[in-house]
């Protein structure tokens, strides 16, 4: 199994260029067998969940093709299959969203239940609520999520809980729905609008999109288009907090600082001057004191727990105490006992770390545990002193495109071995 050696400590320099967002390219793959034509996508990220994505629609029957700048072409005339099996879906949560698109356009579904990162138990009961309330017949057989409806019929959902693949679920299901639906409680981050976009421009009719009430009708058919995928924040967030955390400056490009500005926010409380140039972003830490930064996780435009665990490293050796909120998934502290092992003083009381910054980490062999969990690992491995082992890292390979050769790029002693 690939493991990541990092030797640390180091001083970050020059540039990199942040992919395209993960969690938007997988619900707008998804939502390409909807189109009655050809879909070309620019700007898809080379991930593990993206070749999982596209293995699943190739499984599905649909032609998937990489044009020679690597842009991808999906055409799904008529599908041969409209099932996610359990093999393919099983390291990826996302999957779950092929249930909205197959149950519009085909009136029938068996999906897996979704796996993906060990945090927490992340149901999918809105989801399937929301179709119900649709009209489908859904049942749990075996593992899998049999779902069957004539037609979907636009309905009034209310979400209980802010979810971001839920909205997206919903929001595939109702365009091609018969009549309006209307989602209540819609989660607004830059991926969610972004798919919306994307139907839009294939034909659908959404309004409200970047507000919590999206109001559907339901179209008869989509057509294909061209689109490009917005850059990944995740990605840009964890690059400018390895460079805050280094005492670095860097320049980050392909970003968008407006999906940013809780992460900015913070990454200037905590002593960086950063400075945003259309869409590069320069982060100035040099010289400066690492400052602690109080954290509490929440739905967009709040601070995203995708970023949680890479300030919780800033944190560790920052000058002073603060603590980490994690109000979105219980289990999702996994990388704190890992930090721990580094040198860092991170207590838990529930869903709040605390943390007391100390002067230095320390190598060791680590294992990461999820996806965000292992960005947390190779952040602290650049502060640490001596060589960190980081296993297990198909984690890492889910969401973070080259991340050794970016890091290489920025001057970091960095290793894949096995
Ligand atoms: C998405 C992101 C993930 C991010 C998360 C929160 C993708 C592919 N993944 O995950 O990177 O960390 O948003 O920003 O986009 N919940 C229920 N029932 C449901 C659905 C959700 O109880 O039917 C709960 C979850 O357990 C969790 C909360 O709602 O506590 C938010 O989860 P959700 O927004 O759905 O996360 P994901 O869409 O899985």
């Amino acid at each position: 199994m690939d493991k990541l050696v990092i030797n640390g400590p180091c001083q970050l320099t020059g540039n990199v260029t942040i992919s395209g967002s993960k969690n938007a390219a997988l619900p707008i793959l998804m939502a390409c067998f909807m189109a009655e034509t050809k879909v070309t996508l620019s700007n898809v990220p080379h991930l593990k969940d993206v070749t999982t994505t596209i293995q699943l629609l190739a499984s599905m029957g649909v032609d998937v093709l990489f044009d020679e700048k690597l842009n991808i072409e999906l055409y799904s005339a008529g599908l041969t299959s409209k099932e996610a099996p359990y093999e393919l879906v099983k390291t990826m949560r996302a999957s779950i969203l092929v249930l909205g698109p197959l149950l519009s356009k085909y009136g029938e579904a068996k999906v897996s239940l979704p796996g993906g990162c060990a945090i927490g138990s992340r149901p999918v009961d809105i989801h399937i609520k929301g179709m119900q309330q649709m009209g489908a017949d859904i049942r749990i057989e075996k593992g899998y999520i049999i779902a069957s409806a004539k037609k979907l019929i636009g309905a009034d959902i209310t979400m209980e809980l802010v979810t971001v693949t839920g909205t997206e679920n919903l929001m595939m299901a109702a365009v091609l729905a018969e009549g309006q639906t209307v989602l209540r409680n819609s989660a607004i981050e830059p991926e969610v609008t972004d798919l919306a976009c994307f139907l839009n421009a294939m034909g659908a009719k959404i309004l409200g999109i970047g507000t919590d009430t999206l109001i559907i009708d339901g179209v008869k058919s989509l057509t294909g288009v061209k689109y490009t995928i917005i850059p990944d924040r995740i990605e840009a967030g964890t690059y400018l907090a390895a460079a805050a955390l280094t005492g670095s400056k860097i320049t980050i490009n392909n970003a968008d600082a407006s999906h940013l500005t809780s992460v900015l926010k913070k990454l200037r409380a905590a002593g960086a001057e950063i400075t945003v140039d259309g869409s590069n972003i320069t982060l100035d830490m040099v010289g400066k004191k690492l400052l602690p930064v109080d954290i509490s996780t929440a739905p967009y435009p709040y601070f995203p727990t995708d970023m949680q665990a890479q300030l919780m490293v800033m944190n560790s050796i920052a000058d002073g105490s603060s603590s980490v909120a994690e109000n979105i998934f219980e289990n999702r502290f996994m990388h704190v006992s890992e930090l721990i092992r580094m040198g860092a003083d991170i207590y838990l009381e529930g869903n709040i770390a605390k943390i007391k910054g100390v002067d230095k980490l320390v190598a060791a062999p680590v294992m990461a545990t999820d996806l965000r969990a292992s960005a947390s690992l190779i952040l602290a491995s650049l502060v640490a002193e001596g060589e960190t082992e980081i296993n297990r890292i198909y984690h890492i390979d889910r969401g973070y495109e080259l991340i050794e050769e970016k890091f290489h790029k920025l001057g970091v002693d960095i290793h894949r071995t096995n």
